[in-house]
């Protein structure tokens, strides 16, 4: 039976995918843009909008299980189809922020909390994932080190424990293939705590130049923040590096790493930023 991948261009999506097909597993790919995919040519890309029901059951046809991106529109029509076509398992790319106070409330969480509700209402087996920060947030300020200006920041003593979308993934295809994960819910994390400040000593030691910090006010880290996302998105942002300023992000003990989960050492933030070097 195959398994439908949601989110197949994002960077989890797609290792999800890239991992499944090579161990030999039926995969489907889908996006917004199937025709833009580019997936190995024995994988099928489908046309699945999340917030658009007909698109849903062709893409849903014949499949056991499916990777989900959390979009809250339309999501109890996409769990009908789904238990329809005889869909018996999702893996949800939820998100640490639905820990948050009044998270239903918070621009960052509000979609995963809705879909992770939608599921608990469901009859089918659901696998939560709940990562925190990931590397790759890192990528927002290769624009500036690209140009060699000051990385500013108003909270750069935040502390969160970055983690390897590569890690995430290979959690996610233990969900889909063992019998350890299925049907729990797990927050995710990398193994090493640690600030803006250090993640970006690391890219600075890696580049072999210095990268230069530039402390600003939280109404300007606003104001720049609101130029990308929206402003409830930016807000529940800014409250999430308040508060991770206070200290070291919690690892292992309260959150799970591949190493609890798999056995195996989490993916370090060195390694994220040398395999994306050339972006900075
Ligand atoms: N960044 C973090 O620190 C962090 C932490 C925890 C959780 N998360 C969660 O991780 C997710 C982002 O993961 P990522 O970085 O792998 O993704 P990404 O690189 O931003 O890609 C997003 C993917 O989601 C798909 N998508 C978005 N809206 C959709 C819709 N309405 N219908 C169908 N597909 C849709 C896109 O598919 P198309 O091909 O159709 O465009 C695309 O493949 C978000 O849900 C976020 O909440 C992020």
């Amino acid at each position: 039976m195959t398994i439908l991948i949601t989110g197949a261009r994002g960077k989890v999506g797609r290792a999800v995918l890239d991992r499944l097909h090579t161990a030999g597993h039926a995969v489907r790919a889908a996006s917004k843009n199937p025709a833009d995919l580019r997936v190995p040519a024995d994988v099928e890309a489908v046309e699945l909008v999340l917030n658009d029901p007909g698109t849903f059951e062709s893409a849903l046809r014949g499949v056991s299980q499916v990777f989900l991106y959390p979009e809250p529109e339309g999501i109890d029509e996409f769990l009908r189809t789904a238990e329809a076509a005889g869909v018996k398992h999702i893996v949800l790319l939820s998100s640490s922020a639905v820990l948050s106070p009044d998270a239903e409330n918070n621009g960052l969480a509000r979609p995963s909390v809705l879909v992770e509700r939608a599921l608990a209402a469901s009859n089918l087996t659901a696998t939560v994932l709940r990562p925190d920060a990931f590397a790759a947030n890192a990528l927002a300020w290769s624009h500036v080190i690209r140009r060699k200006l000051p990385v500013q920041l108003a909270y750069p003593e935040a502390s969160v424990a970055p983690i390897h979308s590569d890690d995430i993934a290979d959690i996610a295809v233990e969900a889909f293939t063992g019998d350890t994960l299925t049907g729990q819910t797990v927050v995710l994390t990398g193994a090493q705590s640690l600030t803006f400040r250090e993640q970006l000593a690391i890219i600075s030691g890696l580049l072999g130049r210095d990268i230069t910090v530039e402390h600003i006010t939280r109404a300007e880290a606003e104001r720049q923040l609101v130029q990308h996302v929206p402003v409830e998105v930016a807000t529940s942002l800014l409250d999430y590096w308040a508060v991770a300023a206070d200290g070291p992000a919690p690892v292992a003990d309260t959150t799970d790493t591949t190493d609890t989960l798999l056995g195996v050492p989490a993916r370090t933030f060195e390694q994220w930023a040398r395999e994306n070097l050339a972006a900075f």
